[in-house]
């Protein structure tokens, strides 16, 4: 008796040490986290969000049963008054900068007081039932809420500031929970001391511009067959490297971002992939009827519902990323269906009636006009982890979700920054968030001297710089916010 006890306790012991999942998220939402705000504390839901920088969260209620943060009740904020806004490619918000205690309970990082933006009013931001009430920005200073003189600092900045070091963090995200839940899960986790452990990450792609999390995603291609892909690796797609394909994908640019949930390539780039996708399910219709995968699933991103959980055996798509080892080298990312393929509902209730069961998957690709954006889609079976200072994203696979492979390094004979026209990786610590601090500093020391006025033009320049309007546009989230009614 005694010893099933122990081994009962032994095994909740280890249930509640051992590696827990911090994420989660309705099907076609992205990933939120709970955080903790203010004191007494206020328990919220924040997206994790690599597409954005600043932590902004609902202050008002959008509906009954909403939660927001209720920020009189706090007796530690701090409100700067300012006014501050954001931009996405659909949505909006206004609020204000105030600061507060920010606790993350699920990471071993203590609190910090941080800088955040209280939402007041927002356009097609939230959504409606999503269990979320905010994001977590985790990209860089010049991509963050702007306002008139006002630099609002991520919370990633303030804990770095606290704990003087320069923290990485890891998004693991698993897919759906089963295949009768479309939940999906995964794990956040900050990285303080470089000691932590041997990460051992054999693949890294340099961010090539710290703002959002610009890499270079040299191509997004339908794998064929098994053995037709060893005919094709290393030599023949190697050496013919498709410079046409990369320059359209970098054109605007590439991002890494959590906060989306489709990829989303360029119009041209969409038609080519789901046109061979499409060749690929016609030609083995006896798998997937025409009649049930329409057009409209491909095209619109529309759903198809089946009443029982389809085995996709389509193939693999592979996204070829720059290596941050050499400019000419590159890796590969094998994207299961199970990925691009997302699971939209699943449902399996059983009534008096019998059961009731339906399954509808939608496509996890989006036509984009001229940007590349691998939103979480593409992150699902992996664990990447985001070296903020050092400026590069490592990738490995994960022991959750679809079974996604990376395979390379994968040699070229040419440089692929030149030839792709990507933008040379900034090796420089920080240099956009160390800008910004500095304005803000040289702008309250000058202001008491007769020196303002000499320097008159440098301040200006360094206030300006770091907010141009052009960067603040954010594309995270584009494709939560269609519900939205506030
Ligand atoms: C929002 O959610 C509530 C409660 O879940 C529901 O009653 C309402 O119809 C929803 N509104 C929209 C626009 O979906
Ligand atoms: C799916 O899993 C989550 C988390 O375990 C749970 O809260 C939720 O009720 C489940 N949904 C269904 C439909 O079973
Ligand atoms: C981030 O990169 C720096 C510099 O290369 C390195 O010292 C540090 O260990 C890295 N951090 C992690 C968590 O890998
Ligand atoms: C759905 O539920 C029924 C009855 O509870 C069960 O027999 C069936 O296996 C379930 N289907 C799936 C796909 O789990
Ligand atoms: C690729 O190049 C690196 C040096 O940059 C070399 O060490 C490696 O052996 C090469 N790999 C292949 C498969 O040729």
């Amino acid at each position: 008796m005694t010893k099933m006890f122990l081994v009962l306790c032994l095994l909740m012991f280890v249930f509640a040490v051992g590696e827990g999942y911090n994420l989660f998220g309705e099907a076609g939402q992205a990933y939120s986290i709970e955080i903790n705000l203010g004191l007494p504390k206020q328990k919220l839901n924040v997206i994790v969000d690599t597409g954005s920088t600043t932590l902004a969260i609902a202050s008002y209620p959008r509906r009954e049963h909403d939660r927001y943060y209720e920020t009189n009740k706090s007796t530690t904020l701090e409100d700067s008054g300012m006014q501050i806004q954001a931009k996405y490619s659909q949505g909006n918000w206004v609020g204000r900068m105030v600061s507060d205690q920010v606790e993350i309970p699920s990471l071993n990082i203590s609190q910090v007081r941080a800088n955040m933006a209280i939402i007041t009013k927002s356009h097609k931001f939230f959504v409606n039932g999503s269990g979320w009430e905010g994001l977590l920005g985790l990209a860089y200073l010049p991509v963050g809420a702007w306002g008139e003189h006002v630099i609002v600092e991520s919370w990633l900045d303030s804990v770095d500031a606290k704990l003087q070091t320069s923290a990485s963090f890891e998004l693991k995200l698993c897919g759906p929970r089963s295949v009768n839940n479309a939940t999906h899960y995964g794990n956040f986790r900050v990285m303080v001391s470089e000691t932590d452990e041997d990460l051992d990450i054999k693949y890294r792609t340099p961010v090539l511009h710290k703002r959002w999390y610009e890499v270079g995603v040299l191509s997004v291609r339908v794998l064929a067959n098994e053995t037709e892909k060893v005919i094709m690796d290393d030599k023949t797609y190697a050496q013919g490297f498709n410079v046409d394909m990369c320059r359209k994908l970098n054109h605007q640019k590439s991002i890494v971002d959590s906060g989306t949930t489709n990829i989303r390539l360029p119009d041209a780039l969409f038609r080519q992939v789901v046109n061979q996708l499409k060749k690929v399910v016609q030609e083995s219709n006896t798998q997937y009827p025409s009649n049930i995968i329409l057009d409209n699933f491909w095209d619109h991103a529309e759903a198809a519902c089946w009443p029982e959980p389809q085995q996709w055996s389509l193939p693999r798509l592979a996204i070829d990323l720059l290596s941050a080892d050499s400019d000419r080298q590159y890796f590969t990312l094998e994207i299961p269906p199970q990925n691009y393929i997302r699971v939209a509902s699943a449902h399996n209730s059983s009534g008096e009636s019998g059961t009731v069961s339906e399954f509808c998957y939608k496509l996890g690709l989006e036509a984009g006009g001229g940007e590349t954006v691998l939103g979480y889609t593409a992150m699902e079976g992996l664990t990447l982890l985001f070296n903020r200072s050092a400026g590069w994203i490592g990738f490995k696979t994960s022991d959750c979700g679809p079974d996604a492979r990376i395979t390379g390094p994968h040699n070229v004979t040419h440089s692929i920054t030149s030839s792709c026209q990507l933008i040379t990786p900034i090796t420089d610590m920080a240099i956009s968030i160390k800008a910004a601090q500095w304005a803000l500093c040289v702008i309250s020391i000058v202001a008491a001297t007769v020196l303002i006025y000499l320097l008159a033009p440098c301040v200006k320049m360094l206030l300006v710089k770091p907010l141009p309007r052009s960067t603040q546009i954010s594309m995270s989230q584009t494709a939560l916010v269609e519900q939205d009614i506030s």
